[in-house]
Formats: structure tokens, C-alpha cells, sequence
């Protein structure tokens, strides 16, 4: 059986960059405070005109230069965010339609800040199992919109960005090459830890002046809980793709794991015992991208020469439900 390899990258984030100080100015927070919680220095945010299919174009068009193929080379799209732009249908056809092509599969994937890890384990099975022989898989986010920009969205408005990243996938017969595991969890005992509660059907009507009002349409968080959960599970996940493999940390040429908070990252690094040059970090510049911070770092790691053919790469996410995964991958 095949195995899936990653053929090309591409990533975009919006021109508009919000720099710390600029977030000071229209809400109660400061430079340091966000520097010293979560290591985010600036952020992206989309300007009119601007949505979550048309930053996923414009990184797919990237992606299908590198790789030498036209966007009709495509067999299917997987499209993993939180942060559609209409309620319905997913924006794996909104993007299909922004590529100019039609009549291939297009599916979302709705696991917040796992998405990308869970969409990669979706077009993994799909290739070994020869269904489809290049997937589109994109991380997608326009956050900036569905922020609350006020002081009393402070605690999770200063940690989000938007942007996308994709990857496009295909089958391997290289030795040892490709994906070599996924994993992926999920415990929704913690779906309250951080979540948006409308619109949804569960309400009736499914949104209102009066969800509104109450700020129900708001990503809101229990901040420490999700720091606690994740700074033990990602490492969890590691370790379990690494053994799943008979490998150690010493193997691991370089993490990618979800650009969460890089106080979060710093206690994954620790646990699972990595060096410095092994965890690839861009929080600094990007915020929390959600779906799109593993895609977007692996672009740039790819950019800076991090990674060789014949190394390992492990991908560790966490986020919302509570999701998480991990994948390792012989690049
Ligand atoms: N600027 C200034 N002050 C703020 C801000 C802000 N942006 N946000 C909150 N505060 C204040 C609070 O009001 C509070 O003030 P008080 O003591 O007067 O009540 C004080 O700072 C401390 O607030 P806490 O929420 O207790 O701050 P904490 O030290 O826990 O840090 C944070 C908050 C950064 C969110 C932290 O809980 C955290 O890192 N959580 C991890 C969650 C995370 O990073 N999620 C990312 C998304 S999920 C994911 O990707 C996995």
C-alpha cells in the first residue's frame, strides 16, 4: 500500500497586520501583558473583501505553482475550520468554486485547532486506500470578525489571527517514506472549555437579538483549563506517535505543533524533551490561526530549509471539543 506524502505548500495571510499596541488602543490590554501570557507580538486580520475561501485561494494558487499542477489536477478538497464563512454549505465548496473548478469532492472538517491533524488523517486513508491521488488540505480562519474587540473580549481577542495554509497530498511508493501514523482523540466532556454557543439549532430560534446581546455568538474560553489540558495532552500525543513508530524524541528532527500559546509550547517542548532547534515556532508573528497554524509554520519551516528528505516531522494539535491529534510523518 502507498503511503501519503506531502507534494507542495503554500500559505496566505491577509496584508492588515495588528500589532500588540495596536489592540491597546482599542481595548483595555497591553504589549506585555499579551507578550508575556501567549508570546504573540502582531497578528493578521482580513480587510473587506477578504474571506476565509479567498485567503485559502490564494495559498492554494502558491501551493499549485510549487507543484508544477493546475488546480483541474485536484481530486479532492479537505477543508478544515472553525471559522466558515456562511452557516451553510462548508467552504470546501466556496473555495472549489474560487479555484474555477467543479466536480470534485469537497468536505469540512469542523475540529478547531486538531482540524488540520484530523483532515490530514482523512486524506491519508483516502490515498493509501488509492480512492483519490492528490487532496487538497487546507487550515482556514477569519477569526478576526467573530472577535469580540472589546475589553470584554480581551482575553480571547488578543490570541487569535487569521489566515490559511494548505497542503497538497499524494500517494508514495518511496521506502519509508509518507505519513507514517495518525492519531486522534477526542473527550467531549470539555465542549464548554471553549466554544461558540450561536447560532445553533439547539437554540430556538437559532440566533436572536437576545443571543446577541448576551454575546453567545463569541468564541469564550475557561483559559487556564485549556492551557492545563493541553500543555499535558499534546505531549501525550507525541509520545504516542513517536512509539507507535519504535522511535524517541532524539529522532525527531522537527515539531510542528498547533501555534496555541507559546507558553503552552514551551511546556510541550519541556515534556516531551525536545531541544530548541527541534520545535518550530511562529506564534510571534501569526497569533493563533487555529486550523491554519500547522500549515502555515510547515510552509515556513519548509521555506527556512528545516527539513531534509529522510527526516522526521511530528504534528501535534489541541483545541476546542476537547480535539487533539498527532501524526508523524518520513519526509
Ligand atoms: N489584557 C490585559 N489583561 C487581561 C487580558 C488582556 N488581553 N485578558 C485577561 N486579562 C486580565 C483578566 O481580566 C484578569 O484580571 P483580574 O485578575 O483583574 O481579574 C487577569 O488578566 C488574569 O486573567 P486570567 O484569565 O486569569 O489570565 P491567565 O493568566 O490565565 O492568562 C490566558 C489567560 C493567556 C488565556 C491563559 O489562560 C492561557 O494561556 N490559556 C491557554 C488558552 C489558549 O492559549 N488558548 C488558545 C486557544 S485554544 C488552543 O489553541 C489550544
Amino acid at each position: 500500500m502507498p503511503r501519503t506524502e506531502f507534494i507542495a505548500t503554500g500559505f496566505h495571510v491577509p496584508e492588515r497586520v495588528v500589532t500588540n499596541d495596536d489592540l491597546a488602543h482599542i481595548m483595555d490590554t497591553s504589549d506585555e501583558w499579551i507578550t508575556q501570557r501567549s508570546g504573540i507580538k502582531a497578528r493578521h486580520w482580513v480587510s473587506d473583501g477578504e474571506t476565509g475561501a479567498t485567503l485559502a485561494r490564494r495559498a492554494t494558487l502558491q501551493a499549485l505553482a510549487k507543484a508544477g499542477m493546475r488546480a483541474s489536477d485536484l481530486d479532492c478538497i479537505v477543508y478544515c475550520t472553525c471559522t466558515p464563512d456562511h452557516f451553510e454549505p462548508g467552504n470546501g465548496v466556496f473555495l472549489q468554486r474560487e479555484l474555477g473548478i467543479s466536480d470534485i469532492p469537497a468536505i469540512d472538517v469542523r475540529n478547531q485547532c486538531a482540524g488540520f491533524v484530523y483532515g490530514l488523517s482523512v486524506a491519508d486513508a483516502w490515498i493509501r486506500a488509492g480512492q483519490y491521488a492528490r487532496v487538497l488540505l487546507v487550515g482556514a480562519e477569519v477569526h478576526s470578525r467573530g472577535l469580540d474587540r472589546t475589553t470584554r473580549g480581551r482575553d480571547t481577542a488578543v490570541l487569535f489571527g487569521d489566515g490559511a495554509g494548505v497542503a497538497i497530498l499524494g500517494p508514495t511508493d518511496a521506502p519509508g517514506r509518507g505519513v507514517l501514523s495518525t492519531h486522534l482523540y477526542a473527550d467531549g466532556r470539555h465542549a464548554e472549555k471553549l466554544w461558540v454557543d450561536a447560532p445553533g439549532l439547539a437554540h430556538d430560534p437559532f440566533i436572536s437579538a437576545e443571543l446577541i446581546e448576551q454575546g453567545k455568538h463569541r468564541a469564550v474560553m475557561e483559559g487556564r483549563e485549556v492551557f492545563k489540558f493541553a500543555s499535558v495532552l499534546m505531549p501525550q500525543s507525541v509520545a504516542t506517535a513517536l512509539q507507535a513508530n519504535g522511535l524517541t524524541p532524539a529522532d525527531v528532527t522537527l515539531l510542528v505543533p498547533h501555534q496555541a500559546n507559546l507558553r503552552i509550547l514551551e511546556m510541550v517542548q519541556k515534556a516531551v524533551g525536545l531541544r530548541d532547534d527541534q520545535v518550530y515556532v511562529n506564534i510571534q508573528k501569526y497569533g493563533n490561526t487555529t486550523a491554519a497554524s500547522i500549515p502555515i509554520a510547515l510552509h515556513e519551516a519548509l521555506c527556512e530549509g528545516r527539513l531534509e528528505r529522510g527526516d522526521l516531522l511530528v504534528l501535534t494539535a489541541f483545541g476546542s471539543g476537547f480535539t487533539w491529534a498527532s501524526a508523524a510523518i518520513r519526509w
